[in-house]
């Protein structure tokens, strides 16, 4: 037998098996806890529990590493392109000429959404935030496939997940487009995944548009670095959502709703406003930070800290790079850029986040790029879930083929009053 851990409860010793990860990662197997101790375990957060096996990403918090089916987040960001890590995200491995050949083209075959969809954004406000638009929308797209929703099923499951990576692009563009009361661009399959991306948001019927190739590649390496990231919230949410073994599109759809909370990827929006609030106002940066400190309503330093990440946030890094790499070619000059920068100076020098160890994460610089090129704040969280959208079907697939599936159903400890007796209107 392996390594255990032992627990004494009412005198009496229990050993729980210890089980080990790929990267020494250990944990104590509780799944007997209850039926042999009558104890259930309490994690609020669930900061300290495991919720599943998953060889799909690799995070290391203490050491700053990120990796994707074991590679690094830096090579894949370097090296690939986002379908590309969108298939080894969802098969397990990179794909050989043919296999992305054939993946690419299915892609690119399924950007466009039933005519009559066009008219479910119409009955939005313009003002609609786009993450809403998104969720229900997504949710919806299932209504229009009834015969390939089953998820035990190999085909429903491929064609269900190429209809969303392909589709849930198209529905973002049509959710910005409304909200600019623009007329909507069908997807041009002579364009790259990203281009087409972009063509649908900024193009208009009025002029021809040229994808910048300096804007097309941002974009790509953007979504490569939001593509998974273990068990965050998003993630987890998926994974409960589609182990009441509800279609895929509701357990995405769910996922979308979990991003976009402030604290989650919600937070690429918050910065660019706090941002722009610190400039508006002609504050220092070190003025925001004593706020920040002091912990003033609205003064959150958003895009610092993370869960996981107790050094740095790899993602980070690489999109504060992009970030001066991408204005310099635009010949853009960002004053939000040199505030984030002043910020995080400052912050990694003081003792307040240096003893929570709180360091910028992926949405501390991501809005930079996105501001630059014309996106609206409420169209960042959108694009983060076109990004993370493979990791979460990734995650979605490997809990249906994990021999231990089954529904997630946590418990609870009670701490509500003991048995009470129903008091009628009259005595009350
Ligand atoms: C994402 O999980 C993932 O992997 C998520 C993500 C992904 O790719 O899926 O990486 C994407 O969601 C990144 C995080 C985006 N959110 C933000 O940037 C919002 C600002 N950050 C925080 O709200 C916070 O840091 C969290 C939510 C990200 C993490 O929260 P934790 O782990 O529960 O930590 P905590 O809130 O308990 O904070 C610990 C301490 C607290 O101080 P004390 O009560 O101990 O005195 O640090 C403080 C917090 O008040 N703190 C901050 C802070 N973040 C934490 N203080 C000031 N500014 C901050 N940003």
């Amino acid at each position: 037998m392996g390594d255990t851990a032992r627990i004494c409860v009412d005198g009496k010793t229990f050993e729980l098996p210890i089980v080990e990860g790929t990267e020494g990662e250990r944990a104590i197997d509780i799944r007997k806890l209850r039926s042999e101790t009558g104890l259930i375990t309490l994690d609020s957060g669930y900061a300290n529990t495991g919720s599943c096996r998953s060889a799909i990403p690799f995070i290391d918090g203490d050491q700053g590493i990120l990796r994707y089916r074991g590679i690094p987040i830096e090579e894949l960001a370097e090296k690939s392109n986002f379908l590309e890590v969108a298939y080894l995200l969802l098969s397990g491995h990179q794909p050989n000429r043919e296999q992305f050949d054939y993946f690419l083209k299915s892609i690119t075959h399924h950007t466009m959404i039933h005519e009559d969809f066009k008219r479910f954004f119409g009955a939005l406000p313009k003002d609609a935030h786009p993450m809403a638009a998104c969720s229900a929308a997504i949710g919806a797209l299932s209504t229009f496939y009834p015969d390939s929703l089953d998820p035990r099923d190999e085909r429903h499951i491929e064609i269900s997940v190429h209809r969303l990576i392909a589709k849930t692009t198209t529905i973002a563009a049509y959710a910005y487009k409304h909200s600019v009361g623009q007329p909507f661009m069908y997807p041009r399959n002579d364009l790259s995944y990203v281009g087409n991306l972009l063509y649908m948001m900024f193009g208009n019927p009025c002029e021809s548009y040229e994808v910048d190739p300096v804007i097309e590649k941002a974009i790509d390496l953007l979504l490569i670095l939001h593509a998974d990231h273990e068990q965050n919230c998003s993630a987890s949410t998926v994974r409960l959502v589609g182990s009441s073994r509800v279609n895929l599109f509701a357990a995405i759809s769910a996922g979308i709703n979990a991003l976009w909370g402030p604290s989650h990827g919600g937070a690429n929006q918050e910065v660019i406003h706090m941002l722009q609030a610190i400039a508006d106002q002609g504050m220092t940066g070190r003025e925001f930070v004593e706020r920040a400190k002091r912990g003033d309503p609205g003064a959150r330093l958003m895009g610092f800290g993370h869960r996981v990440y107790k050094n740095f946030d790899p993602r980070s890094k690489i999109i504060k790079k992009a970030c001066f790499d991408v204005l310099e070619k635009l010949g853009v000059h960002s004053r939000l850029l040199e505030i984030a920068v002043e910020l995080e100076e400052i912050a990694l020098k003081d003792d307040y986040f240096v003893e929570r160890r709180l360091y910028p994460n992926v949405d501390f610089y991501s809005g930079v790029i996105y501001s630059a090129i014309g996106t609206p704040p409420t169209m960042f969280t959108a694009l983060f879930a076109i990004g993370r959208l493979p990791g979460w079907i990734a995650q979605w697939l490997e809990m249906h083929q994990d021999p231990d599936f089954k529904i997630g159903r946590p418990r609870q400890i009670y701490t509500g009053p003991p048995i009470t007796s129903y008091v009628p209107l009259e005595d009350r």
